[in-house]
């Protein structure tokens, strides 16, 4: 099956990255649409490299039926050790089909693609229609918000990981399930501060996450426990010993 070869892939994943907000997800959503017009015969799906879901082996799942998946990373740069865990996952992913999955090939990196220098010259030509920075920064640029110089009063930080191989492994719905717990507990909100990390190094472990001040290391966090996990350690005191990796310092 994975020499099948065919005009078209039956599935096409632009693999981008999550990006801190929204704009990252709705710019390659809006993409996929666009190609999707483009190729009206392929399915076209979204995929994340990290902070955002779906993840490469979620997008995979996606693509029920399809003999030939292709793999566009819309990378920049171009890493090569990330492209080249990227073909692991698909490995992985495809070890783990009943019928042996169908057909993955990766596209060529983008930054490498003939037609973008002539695709970056017409961009740089159309900025000369633009307005100066004058005329969009808006007439507070001075200004930032007040709130932006006061230390908030928590007392605990989560670095919650939502790089590629914690991604790959479900972070992001593990972030998700962060954000919930705090909004059922207030007290738990007033005094935990998650946030985000990229890769913290023992990948598999995750999803990971590291509480301070103490410096405690859980890992294989789910949905289902992340919040328990959380509560125990900053509500009560307490480390769950199930999901304990490492502790920085002795209590
Ligand atoms: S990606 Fe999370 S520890 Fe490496």
């Amino acid at each position: 099956m994975h020499s099948t070869e065919s005009t078209l892939p039956d599935a096409v994943i632009l693999l981008g990255r999550g990006g801190t907000g929204a704009a990252a997800r709705e710019t390659l959503h809006g993409l996929a649409q666009a190609l999707q017009m483009r190729m009206a015969e392929s399915r076209v799906l979204v995929g994340f490299i990290d902070k955002a879901a779906p993840s490469l082996p979620q997008a995979l799942d996606l693509c029920v039926g399809a003999r030939t998946v292709v793999v566009l990373p819309l990378l920049s740069p171009d890493e090569p050790a990330l492209t080249r865990w990227l073909h692991k996952v698909a490995m992985r992913w495809r070890e783990r089909q009943q019928a042996g999955g169908p057909s993955i090939r990766f596209a060529p990196a983008l930054m490498a693609a003939e037609l973008l220098p002539e695709l970056a010259r017409e961009q740089a030509m159309k900025a000369l229609q633009q307005a100066d920075v004058a005329e969009t920064a808006g007439p507070q640029w001075r200004d930032d918000p007040v709130g932006w110089s006061n230390v908030p009063a928590h007392t605990h930080h989560a670095l919650v990981c939502l790089g590629p191989r914690c991604t790959a492994l479900g972070a992001v719905a593990v972030w998700d399930a962060v954000g919930d717990a705090l909004k059922a507990t207030p007290a738990l909100q007033r005094r935990l501060r998650p946030l985000q990390t990229s890769c913290q190094y023992p990948c598999n472990h995750g999803p990971l996450a590291i509480v301070y001040p103490e410096g405690v290391w859980y890992g294989r966090l789910e949905v289902e426990n992340v919040g328990e996990v959380l509560r125990a350690h900053v509500l009560e005191g307490r480390a769950d010993p199930g999901h304990l990796v490492h502790r920085l310092q002795s209590e």
